[in-house]
């Protein structure tokens, strides 16, 4: 460490420090929990370069943050509330014009305003750790202070197109690569960017709202920029941040940022912004129960996962990664090999997708065991099911766990539509059961619905949460009904569609209808993709105990019996060629006969009558949910939909767009 002046500590704020270092002044947000820059933080930035520029002996500044994060953007709390000064983009013009040296020491995420701040400073000192990113536009908003503006001219145009309208966040090491860091320190961060400031003292600073912006190849430009538009979906974010990028190469520094000033105010008031904001909380408050606040979740290392089809193979990589031991059973030692190849096929994927080292993968592969012995599930401090969904299985299954599995070990069901509590009752300690819903490909999708058995403990229930936080997965608490609380609202808006198809509309209505809303698919190009066979196979073996009395939409049954099972197929709702999908004209002829079969005289639907009944149809089941206590709150609905069935995040999800009116 350098030698350090007399260790005052200089309160400029609440929540911003100075202390000497060296002649240098060391300036640390610490505004838990991720040094958002709320108003008494930008007020603390504003003093501190005041003491600096009055104070002879400091030779310079390094601005850090305090503990994992640098700082993770602009306080998204203060959206909404009356402005208090000094403003971001007042704190951003001040560190970028002044006199001394201003080096940002990034320790972590610098996020949203985090790098704004960092792009004002006249060098960028990395932690090998950090991230660094500009992603308003997943908030539905441009950056505010000058980050359209002054990453084009560090960077140039399209790497920071890239970053802006893509809203990803960069590692240290890439970060270096394009130059948006100057230096990545190898462990010495702080004592890096004081030498830093001490070597640039007294020189002309690298100011970077005055560099030029590096010239894209235009047609290289208008390509990405037509891509972020295409893929917009009606999301104005990213089509405004590729304006603003675009101006930056063109129009001097202060007219672009007036520009994208107005900008981000005008999609800070807009719906979007607030229906994504809302999910932004929604997402970080799922999991979250109150009652649990003080159950410490179990330590758990080795975990049991018993059937090694595509969801027990997904479940086994998402475990992997986290860092436990898996053992994974199969019924034979052939299927279990099967299992094992083809978990580490998913695993290799990942190494030739650049997500995962060689090195990572074989210290993953290192901790799976895969086994056609129940025995060697002994050893399992929990054991999830993923074997095929029918009760008499997953009840045989648990039973010869009960048999194998120490009295404290936790039995999870993988069940999408089984009674868990059924299960549950089938077993000898039905209070270390618990319901982990997890979607398909488990080791992609972010969503897990734990579900609360009417039995499960406390800690239990606790321990599902921190496994599935672990995973890095969202868990969305659920209480036991058929479906849970996606599937369930799944049902009703397919019903719902189903009932327009009767009165007139066509698939090929209603999905462009929610393609338009913002779905990434259509309902019925949803299901071609997945494939319409196994919910026939379903549907035959539930033939028997429906009532003849209630109505049934016979098409999806036509449909596979005349060998339409979707894309994979060829046919299914739609017809496939090439890879393309189409219209087929045979389709509306089998529901047009239908229609008149069931005598009903079909009317032109418009898009927007679709949208507000399917719409409508998802509100009214999440409060029959709510209702009923099967979800816990309006917001959990939400995220279910939005990381479960591909609701629009820039809609908010059903229930914020059905109060929002
Ligand atoms: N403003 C206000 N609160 C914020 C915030 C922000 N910019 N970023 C995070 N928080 C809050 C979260 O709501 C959460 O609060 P809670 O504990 O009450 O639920 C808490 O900080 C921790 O956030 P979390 O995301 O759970 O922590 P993490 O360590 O996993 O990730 C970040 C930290 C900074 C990477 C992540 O929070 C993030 O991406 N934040 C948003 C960054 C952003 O979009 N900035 C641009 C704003 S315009």
């Amino acid at each position: 460490m350098h030698n350090t002046d007399a260790q005052t500590i200089l309160a400029f704020s609440p929540t911003v420090r100075g202390a000497r270092s060296n002649g240098i002044l060391l300036v640390t947000i610490d505004n838990p929990p991720v040094n958002a820059l709320s108003a008494d933080v930008r007020a603390g930035l504003m003093a501190a370069l005041g003491h600096a520029a009055a104070d002879e002996a400091i030779a310079g500044l390094v601005v850090t943050g305090a503990g994992k994060t640098f700082v993770g953007g602009a306080d998204i709390r203060e959206f909404g509330k009356p402005p208090v000064e000094p403003n971001l983009p007042a704190v951003i013009a001040a560190l970028e014009s002044a006199s001394k040296p201003v080096i940002a020491a990034i320790n972590g995420a610098a996020l949203g305003g985090g790098l704004e701040v960092a792009l004002a400073c006249h060098a960028r000192i990395a932690a090998k750790s950090a991230s660094l990113g500009l992603p308003e536009v997943t908030l539905g908003l441009v950056p505010g202070a000058g980050g359209t503006q002054r990453l084009p001219r560090l960077i140039g145009a399209l790497p920071a197109l890239d970053m802006i309208a893509g809203g990803k966040p960069v590692d240290a090491a890439t970060a270096l690569r394009t130059g948006l860091v100057d230096a990545i320190a190898d462990g010495q961060l702080l004592e890096t960017a004081i030498s830093h400031a001490l070597e640039l003292s007294g020189k002309p600073l690298r100011r970077t709202g005055l560099l030029k912006v590096a010239v894209p190849d235009p047609a290289a430009f208008e390509v990405a920029a037509k891509k972020i538009r295409d893929r917009a979906r009606g999301r104005l974010a990213p089509v405004e941040a590729t304006r603003l990028v675009q101006l930056a190469a063109t129009v001097d520094l202060e007219t672009g940022l007036a520009e994208e000033r107005a900008t981000f105010l005008r999609l800070r008031d807009s719906d979007q912004s607030a229906a994504l904001r809302h999910a932004f909380f929604a997402e970080r408050g799922a999991g979250k129960v109150t009652h649990l606040k003080d159950v410490d979740p179990r330590p758990l290392s080795v975990i049991g996962i018993a059937g090694t089809g595509l969801m027990g193979c997904g479940i086994a990589v998402a475990t992997l990664s986290a860092g436990y031991r898996v053992v994974a059973l199969d019924q034979t030692p052939e299927a279990a090999a099967k299992g094992g190849e083809r978990i580490a096929g998913l695993i290799r994927q990942s190494v030739a997708s650049g997500r995962l080292s060689d090195a990572a993968a074989s210290e993953q592969l290192s901790r799976l065991n895969v086994t056609a012995d129940i025995s060697d599930l002994a050893a399992a401090d929990m054991v999830i099911e993923a074997v095929f969904d029918d009760f008499d299985v997953k009840v045989a299954l648990f039973r010869s766990l009960d048999a194998v599995v120490r009295p404290d070990a936790i039995l999870v069901t993988n069940t999408s539509y089984l009674d868990p509590d059924a299960i549950a009752a089938q077993t000898v300690r039905p209070e270390r059961v618990v319901g982990l819903h997890f979607f398909s490909p488990a080791h992609v999708m972010r969503l897990i619905e734990v579900v609360r058995c009417a039995r499960t403990d406390d800690d239990v229930l606790s321990t599902a949460l921190a496994f599935a936080r672990k995973l890095k997965k969202i868990p969305v608490v659920c209480g036991v009904c058929e479906g849970f609380v996606g599937n369930r609202i799944f049902s009703a808006y397919r019903s719902e569609a189903e009932r327009l198809l009767e009165e007139g509309a066509l698939p090929q209505d209603i999905d462009r209808a929610m393609e338009a809303y913002g779905f990434p698919m259509g309902l019925f190009a949803v299901y071609d993709m997945a494939g319409l066979e196994i919910a026939w196979a379903r549907r035959k073996r539930q033939a028997a105990a429906r009532d003849p009395a209630a109505p049934y939409f016979e098409i999806p049954d036509r449909l596979c019996e005349a060998g339409r099972f979707g894309a994979k197929s060829g046919r299914g709702w739609y017809v496939y060629e090439d890879g393309k999908r189409r219209v087929d004209p045979q389709v509306d002829a089998m529901i047009d006969a239908y229609r008149v079969e069931k005598g009903f005289v079909p009317r032109a639907i418009g898009d927007d009558e679709i949208m507000e009944r399917l719409l409508a149809s998802m509100a009214r089941e999440g409060e029959a949910l709510l209702a009923q206590g099967i979800a816990d709150s309006p917001d959990d609905i939400d995220v279910v939909m939005i990381h479960g069935y591909g609701f629009p995040a820039h809609h908010g999800g059903p229930m914020f767009a059905a109060r929002r009116g």
